[in-house]
């Protein structure tokens, strides 16, 4: 009977996640400086926060980026060459899919063939995808995908032999260390294939005040954002934080155009997590997340050194943020020492 519970893959998978996710936390918090990774920001709790963080007046990303999706659905339909052979439309890290959804309405009325697959590690928020999309778009073909970003990729290459046009939105690049988007474009390009596409959005550097108004709003939600992760330890990982003794801390240089959110302990303590002891002195931080803002050359460097070739690009009305499009190109034996 138990092995029959064991076996079943979504708890296996459930079972695997809080396994990782314990690890990583202890990881980061016996890590100098200390940190936490900022995909664990997203359970129900804060799938809803970040929904509220997208319909800030500060949070100007994913209004720019919807103005692409909602203003240049055409252009976007060609460079992703969606009118040619069928294709799977997979989106990496799709949340709720307010901006794609554009482009999946267009493409569906003007009856491209292709099948969406959203990857995403929050099960709760692909839900609510599913339910608007199906609500929206009943007659869209549709496979959800909950997991890593790379392991789902490899589950949907091995369900369908079609070309993948490869979505990776919100400047969710961003969030990653330069080394690690790095690693992120390297281990795409050994996934996808000559005729596959990539779109990636990247927010570009601009005035420093902007950039960190987005991710320092004066009704505290970026701030609730990060605390709660805080308290999905506690309740996931049988922690013990008081999120009262933390206090959010943003900041942005414009040279290395990185804007980070950390939590400062406001007091010498002591926090339990499934059992482990972890001090913090007063004043010590806890590194939440970058938010990484790039340059144009910055992309067409990170593209080519990662084996791509940039075929397109799209900004917003503002030249705040822009999508991507990079095919194979040919792999360069410096990048890999071959
Ligand atoms: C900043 S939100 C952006 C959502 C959407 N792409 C947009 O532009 O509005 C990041 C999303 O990526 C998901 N995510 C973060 N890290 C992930 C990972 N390693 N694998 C799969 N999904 C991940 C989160 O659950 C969240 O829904």
């Amino acid at each position: 009977m138990s092995l029959a519970l064991t076996e079943d893959p979504e708890t296996v998978f459930k079972s695997n996640h809080m396994n990782h996710f314990l690890e990583d936390v202890l990881t980061g918090l016996r890590s100098n400086p200390k940190h936490l990774s900022s995909k664990y920001f997203y359970d129900k709790t804060g799938d809803g926060l970040f929904q509220k963080i997208m319909a800030m007046p500060e949070y100007y990303l994913t209004r720019c980026e919807l103005d692409i999706f909602r203003n240049k659905t055409g252009d976007l339909a060609n460079l992703i060459n969606a009118y040619g052979s069928a294709f799977d439309l997979i989106e990496l890290g799709a949340g709720d899919a307010m901006k794609s959804a554009f482009l999946l309405r267009h493409l569906n009325e003007k009856g491209a063939d292709f099948t969406y697959m959203p990857i995403d590690i929050s099960g709760n928020i692909l839900s609510v995808l599913k339910e608007n999309l199906n609500k929206e778009l009943p007659q869209l073909d549709i496979i959800p995908l909950e997991g890593e970003y790379f392991e789902m990729l490899e589950k949907a290459s091995a369900m369908s032999s079609k070309r993948k046009v490869i979505l990776f939105l919100g400047g969710n690049i961003g969030n990653m260390s330069r080394q690690e988007a790095e690693d992120f474009c390297k281990q795409l390009y050994h996934l996808s294939d000559p005729q596959d596409i990539l779109l990636i959005g990247f927010d570009l550097k601009k005035n420093p005040h902007t950039v960190l108004n987005a991710y320092n709003d004066p009704g505290g939600v970026t701030a609730a954002f990060n605390l709660n992760l805080l308290s999905r330890i506690n309740r996931e990982l049988k922690g013990n934080f008081n999120p009262d003794y933390f206090q959010h801390y943003a900041t942005y240089d414009p040279v290395t155009g990185a804007c980070r959110s950390f939590l400062i302990s406001l007091v010498n303590q002591e926090v339990l997590i499934s059992g482990e002891r972890i001090i913090f002195e007063e004043n010590e931080i806890l590194d939440m997340e970058v938010s990484q803002k790039f340059s144009i050359d910055e992309i067409h460097h990170l593209a080519e050194h990662t084996g791509f070739k940039v075929t397109g690009e799209i900004t917003d009305s503002k030249n705040w943020f822009v999508d991507s499009i990079w095919k194979k190109g040919h792999l360069k034996t410096d990048v890999y020492g071959k």
